[in-house]
């Protein structure tokens, strides 16, 4: 881990298991044989809705944290709908590529990761979502439900849900210009992100819950990131809510 208060901060704040505790070991083997199955694939998404959609108010009074979903997929095309409400490109200025949330210095330090269980047309894995041109890359291939709902100190919900959405933060992209204060606009990003994509998937019908308790190394090793240079720091699940 860098040093400075911000590292340190991350490093201290961190949820962690006691070391040897019951199941690790399983839990890390599990881990490896689901990263075995590496893929490097490039999906592109449903060109999104701009326009149209449920009203700006009418969402915000109807968003609840859900925590009971259905066993029914989501489409694509809603999937593509809440990555580029929560991180889509809106407009090119000169060389940003600004998005639908503002960003500390347009410098955009959130990424946006995708476990997919039931989604239509896309396998279940992990996928990394590219803003520049509403894209996903595929990076491993299996269902990690289990494991993530595991690493977020059991919150079952998270194994039902469609898709769980894993904002991590690439540390130097904001820290390079702005040093350690960078860490709080980091996670002011995350905040606005978040709720771009919770604000989008009620208004597709979804329903979806913000989860910021979980075991980081096991989420970032799921993820497969260095923790040094970037780290899960926020999940959102989302799901077609049980009535
Ligand atoms: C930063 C943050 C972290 C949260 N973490 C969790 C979590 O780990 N598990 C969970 O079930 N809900 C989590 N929540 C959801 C809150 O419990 C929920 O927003 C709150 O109870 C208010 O309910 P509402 O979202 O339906 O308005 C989190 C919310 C925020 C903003």
């Amino acid at each position: 881990m860098r040093e400075g208060i911000g590292h340190q901060f991350q490093l201290e704040t961190k949820y962690q298991r006691e070391p040897y505790s019951p199941g690790a070991l399983e839990r890390q083997k599990k881990r490896e044989r689901l990263k075995e199955k590496l893929v490097d694939r490039v999906i592109p998404l449903p060109a999104p809705d701009r326009e149209n959609g449920w009203p700006l108010f009418r969402a915000m009074n109807t968003r609840r944290s859900v925590r009971e979903y259905q066993k029914k997929p989501v489409s694509l095309e809603a999937l593509s709908q809440v990555l580029w409400a929560a991180a889509g490109v809106t407009l090119k200025a000169g060389d940003f590529l600004l998005r639908t949330a503002p960003s500390a210095g347009a410098l955009y330090p959130v990424d946006i990761y995708v476990f997919a269980r039931e989604v239509v047309g896309l396998a279940p894995g992990l996928y990394h979502f590219v803003p520049a041109n509403q894209s996903l890359r595929q990076r491993y291939e299996g269902d990690f439900s289990e494991l993530l709902a595991d690493a977020a100190l059991n919150q079952d919900f998270l194994a039902e849900a469609s898709f769980v959405l894993v904002f991590t933060a690439v540390f130097e992209r904001t820290t390079w210009k702005y040093g350690a204060r960078g860490f709080r606009y980091i996670y002011l990003d995350a905040g606005h992100v978040a709720q771009n994509a919770s604000l989008a998937a009620v208004s597709l019908g979804l329903g979806s819950c913000p989860v910021a308790a979980f075991f980081d190394d096991e989420i970032n090793s799921l993820l497969g990131v260095n923790p040094a240079r970037e780290s899960a720091i926020y999940l959102l699940a989302v799901g077609w809510p049980r009535p």
